[in-house]
């Protein structure tokens, strides 16, 4: 759990910087096997783009491709060694140029040249040689194709088909290594040879990752190659250099928020020995570990010694039973501060990611593989609920949830559905492919937001200062306030009897907003709705029971019901738990603000609620609400160990 590769083989491929990797895989605590795999080759050797540069300058060029901004630049570098600038620019605005995507117009116009043919972007082959054809037929024209990192064949052949002749003109910036001792032996040390095992594969740029294959497959190896990394962890320093890990036909297994050597390795060491484990388990079991998913997982059959739901250490905390160390999960611990799960809501809104139990379920086991947290909290929302009832809503961006009809009086409360909640069955479906990935050692918590607080959204339509609309209806119209409230445990029983049925093994209950009550008011307005609603919960399932706001709430939540009280950092863990007695459970309770400090700070804060909870048994380690999206991610890894360090210890 500590950032540590405990010895383990760590492959890196990265040259210029090599010296310091292996220092990095040291400080970390792996073996570093060190393969560099590229070589920066000078501009002058690009034999080329000199050609090329000749035959242009001699007018034997009529048309020139860009593809890449990169090589454009490097074209023109190169070229610059030998000849001058200014006449190739001359030359250059002589003939017909198409620059394809706007990085490669970009560096073209870096020259003052705009493209003569313009192409579409983003373009297809075939948009492409319409344009030509359009524009400038190539029968009989001489067409020179700047061509960087990969080559096109498909252009060449339609060019050629359309009667033109080609001049490829490759520009490099990176070579393979003069010695391949090293990059052969890292392959055979993957592949498992002579030279020993190794257990993870560290790239730090997408040209590592073709120049290996490029060497395995000069020996013949690379179909063996791309089989060993079946069970090899493969870490990836940012998302160009995984696009080109999945192009070969492999899945990352971790690449940082930040892409950085430093945190790929740091990261790595942390849950690198999770990961490997994870994924030599699926291996051993069938699951094609080269294209897979994370709910493609399959840990071992629950056979006799193999650690199984009852060895977890966050439900013996709910049952109050001692723990080798303190139990952590994160509010949101799936969310905007990842890049990960920014990159899939990019494709798809908040609903639609609740409503897809595939990449719903991706991401709550993505928080899982990411932190070391003890627990997974199913991504769905406590609104998701109000849907089915009858109510519009959506998340609005930077403003949350929205809820367009709004109940706010009798009659909304009449008019509502009473909703068979298989109409959540997305939110059950994404349960029950999570616990069938999920180790089976590591908690699931199913949640619904609690009455009170389902309702002030409900009624104000949205996020409230005072909870006017809501107080009111409360104060005013008690008899709608009850209809309501009880409508509302009624269908959050069934939601969360369904989600203890899929998988969950934990229920928590958030009444976020009740903190703006006070002791009287809750004992009347809402306390028998959610003492109603625990009793109807399956009564071999925990219970969390969650606030924010009011400390003074604390015992009648307690009254109301609940295996685990959660609380937010405005109590004092040791006062609130006393007062609580000692036959409950306690969640919390560290100030979430805490992450935007250091580790060290951090470290300070958990260990002052450590010292609160006394190692008294049944402390779960909780926020008081969830990561905000600009909380450094690191930060909450080092919380997770922060936790499970101090706690073990003391
Ligand atoms: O990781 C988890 O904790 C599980 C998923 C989860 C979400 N919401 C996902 C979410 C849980 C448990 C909730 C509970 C929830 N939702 C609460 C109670 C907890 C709390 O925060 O006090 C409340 C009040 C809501 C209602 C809600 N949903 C609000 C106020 C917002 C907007 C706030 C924001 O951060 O934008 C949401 C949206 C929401 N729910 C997001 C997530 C990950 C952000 C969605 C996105 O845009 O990607």
């Amino acid at each position: 759990m500590s950032v540590d590769f405990k010895g383990l083989r760590v492959v890196s491929f990265e040259s210029r910087k090599a010296p310091e990797m292996a220092e990095l895989i040291r400080a970390a605590g792996g073996t570093p096997v060190m393969a560099p795999s590229m070589r920066e080759i000078p501009l002058e050797q690009n034999s080329e783009a000199l050609t090329f540069a000749k035959l242009l300058l001699a007018g034997w060029i009529d048309v020139l491709i860009l593809t890449t901004g990169v090589g454009t630049r490097l074209l023109v570098k190169s070229v610059s060694t030998k000849y001058d600038t200014q006449g190739f620019v001359e030359a250059l605005n002589k003939i017909k140029i198409a620059a394809l995507g706007p990085k490669s117009v970009a560096a073209l116009g870096e020259m003052n040249i705009a493209p003569t043919i313009l192409v579409p972007t983003p373009y297809t082959l075939s948009d492409l040689l319409a344009a030509f054809d359009e524009q400038c037929p190539v029968d009989n024209k001489r067409v020179a194709v700047q061509e960087y990192g990969q080559s096109s064949p498909d252009l060449f052949q339609a060019l050629e088909d359309r009667g033109a002749q080609t001049l490829p003109v490759p520009v490099y910036r990176w070579g393979l290594p003069e010695d391949l001792g090293p990059l052969r032996r890292a392959i055979q040390d993957i592949i498992g040879g002579d030279y020993g095992r190794a257990d993870f594969a560290l790239f730090t740029s997408a040209t590592q990752v073709h120049h290996v294959f490029q060497v395995a497959k000069m020996d013949g190896l690379d179909g063996k190659l791309r089989e060993a990394f079946k069970d090899i962890c493969i870490g990836s320093v940012g998302p160009v250099a995984s696009r080109a890990i999945s192009e070969e036909g492999l899945t990352v297994d971790y690449e940082p928020d930040m892409p950085k050597m430093a945190h790929l390795v740091r990261e790595m060491a942390r849950r690198g020995g999770y990961l490997l484990d994870k994924k030599r388990t699926a291996f051993a079991n069938g699951v094609d570990t080269n294209q897979w998913r994370r709910i493609d997982m399959v840990w071992q059959p629950t056979t006799d010694g193999h650690p199984t739901i009852k060895d977890s250490v966050f439900m013996k905390a709910c049952r109050r039973e001692k723990t080798p160390y303190t139990p952590v999960w994160i509010m949101r611990q799936a969310g905007r501060y990842q890049r990960e799960y920014l990159r899939i809501r990019k494709k798809v809104s908040m609903l639609g990611l609740c409503k897809t139990p595939e990449l719903a379920a991706e991401v709550t086991l993505m928080a899982v593989d990411r932190l070391g947290v003890d627990a997974a909290i199913i991504f769905a929302d406590i609104l998701l609920v109000t849907e089915p009832m009858g109510l519009h809503l959506e998340f609005v961006k930077g403003e949350g949830p929205v809820i367009y009809n709004p109940v706010r009086e009798g009659r909304d409360v009449d008019r509502l559905n009473e909703p068979d909640v298989n109409e959540l069955s997305y939110v059950f479906d994404a349960l029950k492919l999570t616990r069938r990935a999920l180790r089976p050692d590591i908690a699931l918590i199913g949640f619904a937001g609690a009455p009170f607080t389902i309702a002030s959204y409900m009624i104000e339509g949205g996020k409230s200062d005072h909870y006017a609309k809501t107080k009111t209806m409360m104060y005013r119209d008690q008899a709608t306030w009850h209809a309501l409230m009880e409508r509302l445990t009624k269908v959050l029983i069934d939601y969360l009897n369904g989600q203890i049925a899929a998988g969950a093994d934990a229920v928590q209950l958030f009444d976020s907003w009740v903190g703006s009550l006070s002791p009287d008011d809750y004992r009347q307005f809402v306390m028998p709705h959610v003492r109603a609603l625990i009793r109807g919960i399956d009564q071999s399932t925990p219970v969390i029971h969650f606030s924010t706001g009011n400390p003074a709430l604390l015992p009648l939540m307690k009254e109301a019901g609940g295996d685990v009280i959660g609380l937010d950092w405005r109590s004092d863990l040791a006062v609130a738990w006393s007062i609580l007695g000692d036959d409950v459970a306690v969640m919390g309770n560290m100030d979430p603000m805490v992450l935007y400090s250091s580790p060290s700070e951090i470290r300070a804060h958990v260990q002052a609620i450590l010292d609160k909870a006394a190692g008294r048994p049944g402390h779960i380690f909780n926020l008081g609400h969830g990561v905000l999206p600009d909380m450094p991610p690191e930060h909450v890894a080092e919380l997770v160990d922060a936790v499970h360090e101090l706690s073990a210890r003391s």
